[in-house]
């Protein structure tokens, strides 16, 4: 049983002992503490100190050039782009197509605040922005691609060259550690993705207002009021998506029903990306020696102490800009945000159709429509600026 519902309950209960039939104010001290930490995130990511390059707009400007790019691809056709397109950054598809025409096994997320988050993709496989980009870029469902394919790119294009020479001290044809070259390469898409940012959002605007309101005693007729309160108490929503990005950084099983070969999720990506040479505990690392050791190996750990708490578990992906990138979860099986609403209420898809053992938080929910409509309506105010 997660705090708040304990907290809840031991109040709910202590006021029924009252003869009081009416549930106990929201919010609650514990539910306001929840809703100061979700609103007005910072309009920058934090600093990556494991690429140097990270904020660096040369390197930001070479890497939107490469995004777009399908000759990085070792079919001539697939660039990021191809994958990560329009207002969300992704495919209006449940999965997307690479070389030859070959399915991802798994939704593209969408690339906003993508430099806002702790792990990436939806197992966890990678552990920084950066080296994220060597999986699509060498997968051979998505680019194909090699070094030996990427310094052929590089270059032909004289413009690439002289720019990258530029931020690298050496041109990509001198580089001749190829692990070395798709490092760089991915440090410059990185810089790129690390601008695409859209932070200020309806939702902000909405919590600080709401958190006036309940200042002034009037938090009940708040038009927010319905919403954050479905979403903080009878949703359980915040207890992982929580934080400015509204997500905890951590995987969880929410019982979506999954056919795949990937449906193990976390299970299978923790010894990957210990044993993985570009994790930020590696060599290609711009941080000193050892960084972020501490947090992998606490990741290893976990693993290994409760098996049970990584198996068919995926990333809480942040909401931020959730309109932006139906369809939604690591399947891209729910259509709409209404259907993930429904997906909720119901506990989750029935059990037999996922590995592993759903956590505890989701159970059925008997949202009422007008709560159904409240949360959509929410999500739907995350959508934040383009700057
Ligand atoms: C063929 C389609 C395809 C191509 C090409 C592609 N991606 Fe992706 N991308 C995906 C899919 C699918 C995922 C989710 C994979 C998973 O989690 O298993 C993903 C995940 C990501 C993520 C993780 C986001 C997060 O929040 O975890 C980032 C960042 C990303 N891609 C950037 C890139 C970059 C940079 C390129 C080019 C080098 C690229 N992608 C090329 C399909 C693609
Ligand atoms: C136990 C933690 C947990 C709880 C509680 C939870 N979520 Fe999630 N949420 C996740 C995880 C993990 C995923 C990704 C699941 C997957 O794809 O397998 C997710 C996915 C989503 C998505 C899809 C986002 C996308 O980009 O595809 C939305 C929307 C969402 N949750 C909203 C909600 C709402 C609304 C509630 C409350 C009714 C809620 N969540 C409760 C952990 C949680």
């Amino acid at each position: 049983m997660s705090l708040f519902r304990l907290r809840t309950a031991v109040l709910a209960l202590a006021l029924l002992g009252t003869g009081c039939e009416s549930e106990a104010p929201f919010p609650s001290e514990d539910e306001l503490d929840a809703l100061n930490t979700l609103h007005t995130p910072s309009a920058r990511p934090e600093v990556d100190p494991t690429n140097k390059w990270g904020d660096n707009p040369d390197a930001a400007a070479l890497g939107h050039r490469l995004f777009e790019d399908p000759g990085l691809s070792r079919c001539g056709t697939v660039s990021c782009r191809s994958c990560h397109d329009g207002e969300g950054y992704t495919v209006e598809t449940p999965t997307a197509e690479g070389c030859g025409g070959q399915r991802t096994e798994r939704n593209p997320p969408s690339l906003l605040n993508a430099g806002y988050n702790r792990w990436f993709m939806w197992d966890g496989r990678a552990d920084r922005l950066w080296s994220q980009a060597i999986l699509p870029l060498t997968n051979p469902v998505e680019m194909d691609s090699d070094a030996v394919v990427v310094r052929a790119r590089l270059v032909a294009e004289p413009t690439y060259t002289a720019a990258y020479t530029q931020l690298f001290g050496t041109s990509p044809a001198d580089e001749q550690d190829g692990d070395r070259l798709l490092a760089n390469v991915g440090k410059l898409l990185a810089a790129y993705q690390r601008t695409l940012n859209r932070t200020d959002a309806p939702f902000d605007a909405d919590v600080r207002r709401f958190l006036q309101a309940v200042q002034a005693g009037t938090a009940e007729q708040d038009p927010a009021y319905l919403g954050l309160k479905t979403f903080v108490r009878k949703g359980q929503c915040v207890v992982c998506h929580k934080g400015r990005a509204l997500s905890d950084d951590k995987f969880h099983n929410v019982g979506l029903k999954d056919p795949g070969a990937g449906k193990r999720g976390q299970a299978d990506a923790v010894d990957a990306l210990l044993s993985w040479k570009f994790n930020a505990a590696g060599l290609f690392s711009d941080a000193p020696a050892g960084t972020d050791a501490a947090r992998l190996s606490a990741l290893h750990t976990q693993a290994q102490s409760k098996p049970e708490e990584v198996v068919g578990a995926f990333r809480t992906p942040s909401l931020r800009n959730v309109a932006l990138s139906a369809p939604y979860m690591h399947t891209g099986a729910e259509k709409s945000l209404e259907d993930v609403v429904d997906f909720y209420n119901e506990g989750g898809d029935a059990d037999g159709t996922f590995v592993g053992v759903r956590t505890e938080t989701i159970v059925k929910l008997d949202l009422s429509s007008e709560e159904k409509q409240a949360l959509v309506a929410l999500l739907k105010s995350l959508t934040g600026v383009a700057r």
